[in-house]
């Protein structure tokens, strides 16, 4: 009957929205619900069974794994033409590597993760300053940035770091993690421009063409915190999605958890001690006219933990960057290459996707042409 109410379903509507108001209240996060022990999850977290049942269709029998690239000898020309090859040939099939001898030193990863476990670790009362969804503040602690938005919420804590181009006041950072971030800020900054670098050339073009773009000015540091789940099977750490920026550099602790959609299905990235995650996001997809695939990814949540994380992405000018434009790249485009999606808004462009879910949010689909 057309226009007619489901009651039952608003009341359960309304329900699930007074349990997550209840739950966001609290401000102390999947951390907080644990904190006090838990057998079963409460019922904002449980997947629905249609979404279980359509995990068997994705049960592994691949033994596949990310493309693994070693950095070594990336200013020896002939090394680097090799690497570049390895680059171009991940990001048009997975859409993922894993490097190694990317510059970073382990001790400093190491203490990166160390110090997002220190600010999980911190009293309630102090971790809960930093609690809000406000886009504005540069320093936001939250569980899901789309609790509010999504079907399921997600097994998961977040602390996320807006750096702009010349950085952050270091004051507006927790003291726990506060030295820490800014120097791996510096680090993952030298390694993305590299990554950029090589991206740029295994797409044919000038070295610093996706630099000069801006695609490393400002980043966004999502420190992520997976607590131990009692029931993980029903759970999920973060929904299946593709990342919106240019690229993304992800370490991680030594618990698995991350999955990567290749041939229809999951693949398990294991971590890699010394290693590090890059994966192109959408606007990658996009500058590249679909060459470069921005791949679906997700993390199963675990009863073991805190498995921990910490996204890097690079995501152009973040502030102020409201009106810059991206389409495929004019160079890549021919009479029998023509584009495949129509420009984007960067402020539009974020706007929707801070607005839907992410288990909701269609990414590249809404601008394909
Ligand atoms: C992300 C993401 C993966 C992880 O933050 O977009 O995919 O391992 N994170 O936490
Ligand atoms: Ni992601």
């Amino acid at each position: 009957m057309a226009g007619a109410i489901n009651f039952s379903e608003a009341n359960h509507q309304n329900e699930r929205s007074e349990m997550l108001k209840a739950f966001d209240a609290t401000k102390s996060g999947v951390k907080g619900l644990i904190g006090s022990g838990l057998s079963k999850i409460p019922q904002i977290f449980a997947r629905s069974s249609d979404e279980l049942a359509h995990e068997l269709t994705h049960n592994k029998t691949a033994q596949a794994e990310v493309p693994l690239i070693d950095l070594t000898g990336i200013c020896d020309p002939e090394r680097r033409d090799r690497i570049v090859e390895e680059v171009r040939i991940a990001s048009e099939t997975w859409g993922f590597f894993q490097v190694t001898n990317h510059g970073i030193p382990q001790i400093i990863i190491d203490e990166m993760i160390d110090g997002v476990n220190k600010f999980n670790d911190m009293a309630a009362e102090e971790k809960e300053k930093y609690y809000t969804r406000d886009l504005r503040r540069r320093v936001r602690f939250n569980t899901n940035f789309d609790l509010f938005n999504s079907k399921t919420a997600n097994w998961r804590d977040t602390l996320g770091i807006s750096f702009a181009a010349d950085g952050i006041p270091s004051d507006e950072l927790p003291a726990p993690c506060r030295e820490i971030a800014l120097n791996y800020s510096k680090h993952v900054v030298i390694l993305g421009e590299i990554l950029l670098e090589l991206l740029s050339e295994a797409l044919g073009l000038k070295p610093d063409y996706l630099k000069s773009m801006k695609c490393a000015n400002g980043h966004l540091m999502n420190c992520h915190y997976y607590p131990a789940c009692p029931e993980p099977e029903l759970a999920v750490g973060t929904a299946k999605h593709s990342d919106i920026g240019f690229i993304t550099i992800l370490a991680q602790n030594e618990i698995d958890g991350l999955q990567v959609m290749y041939r229809d299905q999951w693949i398990d990235v294991h971590p890699l001690r010394g290693g590090l995650i890059v994966n192109n996001g959408d606007l990658l997809q996009v500058l590249s006219n679909g060459k470069f695939i921005s791949n679906k990814h997700r993390v199963v949540a675990n009863n073991i933990g805190p498995r921990i994380s910490v996204a890097c992405f690079f995501s152009g000018p973040l502030l102020n960057g409201e009106g810059m434009c991206y389409g495929p790249i004019e160079e890549l485009l021919s009479e029998e290459n023509p584009p495949k999606y129509r420009e984007i808004v960067f402020g539009e462009y974020v706007l929707k996707f801070t607005k839907i879910g992410l288990d909701q949010y269609l990414g590249l689909d809404y601008y394909k042409l």
